[in-house]
């Protein structure tokens, strides 16, 4: 089993389908059978056909822009889809709300609204679709003709101790395949940043991650620096990365370490892990790595118990809530081994004149 987006892009394309049949399927019948159905269901009849009737030409035609949607997905029509289904929920909510429509109208505000929601996540998606590339696949690295030395570098922060557990199954897979594992734990200058905490300190690390405040942090690196791969890891902080690893990938004290050469990052949370990722990755790529793998591991469990166990970890440092074990599963650290087994594996590129037929023979 790989982890994926909660919502794959083909499974948002399809969603864009079902909106646009439920459109230019509804409205013609709705024209047809107003009268039979509003009976049916005794809702009063429209007080203006006209309005009636290009009120459902104009929702067809919404179904047309989710249609080709479908068949060419375009962040433009995303757009129009979020604005025209956003003002259909808001406006036929408001008339509900002023007594003007029967509450049965409250289904098309619902369905208006969770669509707005899914062209938003897709609209997301086509943004950086190499992002949902990086979560399930491992990219080309480098080329690497020097073959050796094949040592990598892993970075991370741990409060609770999830990253600490990954970071070493990582490890394993990666020295399972040969690698030499150095580590380097990001050590937070602020007293905020440690575990157990207390409320008030919780509070200050949520506020500031809001407002994405900096936070002060440092590496201790051995002396020698000749990695041809280096692992980030992070925990997700307010849907985030945490704020003392994004620093430290910001600034220019570190950035040699990422300069040309293989980089992937790795994210642990209770269920959020895209944005972190997708931060990390691309504060990589300023600094000159070449990213061919970036993963999200949430911890076990269902919500919303999931969600009161990390508060219950992290104010009273309790592993355990309504049956629910905090932390990641066993089946989620097999999975980080393996990607510490893929990214060891990885597909070098080769400079283009050895894989010429004359040069294989030489
Ligand atoms: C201050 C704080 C805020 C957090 N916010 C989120 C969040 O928004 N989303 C999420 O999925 N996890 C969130 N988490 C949970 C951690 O990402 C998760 O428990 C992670 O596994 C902790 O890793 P660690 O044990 O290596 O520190 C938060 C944790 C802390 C400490």
């Amino acid at each position: 089993m790989r982890v994926r987006p909660a919502i794959s892009g083909r499974q948002l394309r399809y969603l864009c389908l079902l909106t646009a049949l439920a459109n230019l399927g509804g409205n013609p019948l709705m024209l047809a059978f107003q009268r039979p159905a509003f009976q049916a269901l005794q809702i009063p009849l429209p007080a203006d056909d006209y309005l009636f009737t290009l009120q459902c030409a104009l929702s067809f035609t919404m179904g047309v822009v989710a249609l080709v949607m479908f068949i060419r997905p375009d962040r433009g029509l995303l757009i129009i889809g979020i604005v025209g289904k956003g003002l259909y929920a808001a406006i036929t909510y408001y008339f509900w709300a002023i007594q003007r429509v029967d509450a049965w109208f409250l289904l098309f505000v619902v369905w208006d609204a969770a669509f707005v929601l899914v062209f938003f996540l897709y609209w997301i998606q086509l943004a950086q679709p190499d992002l949902v590339e990086l979560g399930h696949s491992v990219f080309a690295g480098l080329d690497a003709r020097k073959e050796a030395p094949r040592r990598a570098l892993v970075i991370g922060l741990s409060l609770t101790g999830n990253g600490r557990k990954a970071i070493d199954r990582l490890v394993a897979g990666l020295t399972g395949e040969g690698y030499t594992v150095d580590l380097a734990w990001v050590q937070a200058h602020e007293s905020i940043f440690r575990f157990p905490m207390s409320w008030g300190a919780f509070a200050r690390v949520i506020v500031r991650a809001f407002f994405r405040v900096p936070a002060k942090a440092r590496l201790e690196l051995p002396a020698r620096h000749d990695w041809d791969l280096v692992v980030v890891e992070s925990p997700t902080w307010l849907l985030g990365a945490a704020a003392p690893v994004e620093t430290l990938l910001a600034g220019g004290e570190y950035r040699d370490l990422f300069k040309g050469r293989d980089a992937a990052v790795m994210v642990v949370c209770r269920g959020a892990w895209q944005r972190s990722c997708a931060m990390l990755v691309r504060r990589l790529e300023r600094a000159g790595a070449n990213v061919v793998a970036a993963r999200g591991y949430p911890n076990q469990g269902w919500e919303p118990a999931r969600l009161m166990l990390l508060w219950w970890k992290l104010l009273a440092k309790r592993d355990r809530l309504w049956g629910v074990q905090y932390g990641l599963s066993d089946e989620m650290l097999g999975h980080v081994q393996q990607l510490g087994v893929d990214l060891a594996r990885r597909v070098r590129n080769r400079p283009h004149w050895t894989l010429l037929p004359e040069a294989r023979h030489a």
